[in-house]
């Protein structure tokens, strides 16, 4: 069809083109990310036996356990070197703000890494953090549509200028993390696929944690007016995985994991004890599922609308390949041949066709 147009409308045929290449480079960068966000679950497996902390002895030799170490071992150990400064940090902005049980589990955590420099990241300290170290980012931070956001954001800003470990307000420490310096980056393996961002530990000026900075403008977009999936595309665990799937060689950025047997060993959803943490389960996840449902219905008014359009664009386009003329002819010829009209096999052969 699009050749016959090319045939009889050459100009209309190359306004066309023009327009689709025009608009397809208008949206390159939705396209892109778009495209990377919805590939993760195809793409994150790629080269997990290098990024995936390994007990075997050929490689990292850990003990996914952590039994064999000392319940207060706040350094790598006599063998490594330790890559991640000893820095703690936690982010308690907006409405998330510390609650008592909140204060117990980080003072759990202060305790068991003595001598650490603990940072807490308030509505006080964080907005003078991003204007000085990230200026071209304070627009758009300060404009976040939630405060999940700022806070996702704000981890990797922290993480990168300073290194060491970022926590989650609702994590519990039940043991020091000192075992997981060696490794220049580490998160804990979320399901079914990439990382969770409530617990990460990175070197200072990390290139990794640098890119989850970097990206955070190309990645801010409100996607359908909806909690949920917006912040996890634009600064959650969704984005912060795809990042990690896009980098060339990730055999550095370590994700925590259990042994095949038992995978989701150190995962976080939930309340669940893992080896190093009790966790709490975050009340913001709770709050989020009841400001999607109310989200959904107030945006229900230009939703609904645009889904009939959708909705009747398609029925026209499939009545058009149905080739509802074709079959009409076709039903002409048959009833004239039920009303005895003469025509021969080879006639209603060539109305048909
Ligand atoms: C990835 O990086 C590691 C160390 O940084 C290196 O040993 C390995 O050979 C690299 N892999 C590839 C495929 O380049």
């Amino acid at each position: 069809m699009s050749l016959r147009l090319y045939r009889t409308h050459p100009i209309i045929f190359a306004y066309g083109i023009i327009v689709g290449i025009l608009t397809l480079y208008y949206f390159r960068t939705l396209i892109c990310t778009t495209y990377s966000l919805l590939s993760l679950t195809f793409n994150w497996p790629r080269g997990a036996p290098d990024f995936l902390i390994s007990p075997n002895a050929d490689r990292d030799a850990f003990d996914l356990s952590f039994a064999n170490y000392s319940r207060t071992q706040d350094s790598a150990g006599p063998l490594y070197r330790d890559l991640v400064p000893p820095v703690l940090h936690h982010i308690a902005l907006g409405s998330h703000k510390p609650q008592g049980k909140w204060i117990d589990a980080r003072n759990a955590c202060l305790e068991l890494h003595p001598g650490w420099e603990a940072m807490l990241w308030t509505d006080g300290n964080a907005g003078d953090f991003v204007r000085e170290r990230f200026p071209e980012l304070l627009h758009m931070w300060e404009r976040y549509g939630y405060t999940i956001q700022r806070i996702d954001a704000l981890r990797y800003m922290v993480l990168y200028e300073y290194g060491g470990v970022v926590l989650d307000m609702d994590l519990k420490c039940t043991r020091s993390l000192g075992p997981l310096r060696r490794f220049s980056f580490v998160a804990p393996a979320a399901h079914p696929t990439g990382f969770s961002i409530g617990f990460m530990m990175a070197s200072k000026r990390n290139e990794f944690v640098g890119k989850l900075v970097r990206s955070l403008k190309m990645y801010n977009r409100r996607w359908f007016g909806l909690p949920y999936p917006t912040v996890m595309f634009s600064t959650g665990c969704h984005y912060a995985s795809t990042i990690h799937a896009l980098q060339p060689n990730r055999s550095e950025l370590k994700i925590l994991a259990g042994p095949l047997d038992n995978f989701k060993l150190h995962s976080l959803n939930g309340p669940v004890s893992t080896p190093i943490f009790n966790h709490l389960g975050s009340s913001s996840w709770h709050s989020y599922d009841a400001s999607l449902i109310v989200s959904l219905s107030r945006s229900a008014k230009w939703w609904i609308p645009l889904f009939v359009l959708g909705a009747a664009a398609a029925v026209f386009f499939m009545v058009r390949r149905l080739k509802i003329k074709g079959m009409l002819r076709r039903y002409q010829s048959y009833r004239s041949i039920l009303h005895g009209e003469k025509t021969s096999d080879t006639d209603l052969e060539g109305r048909i066709a």
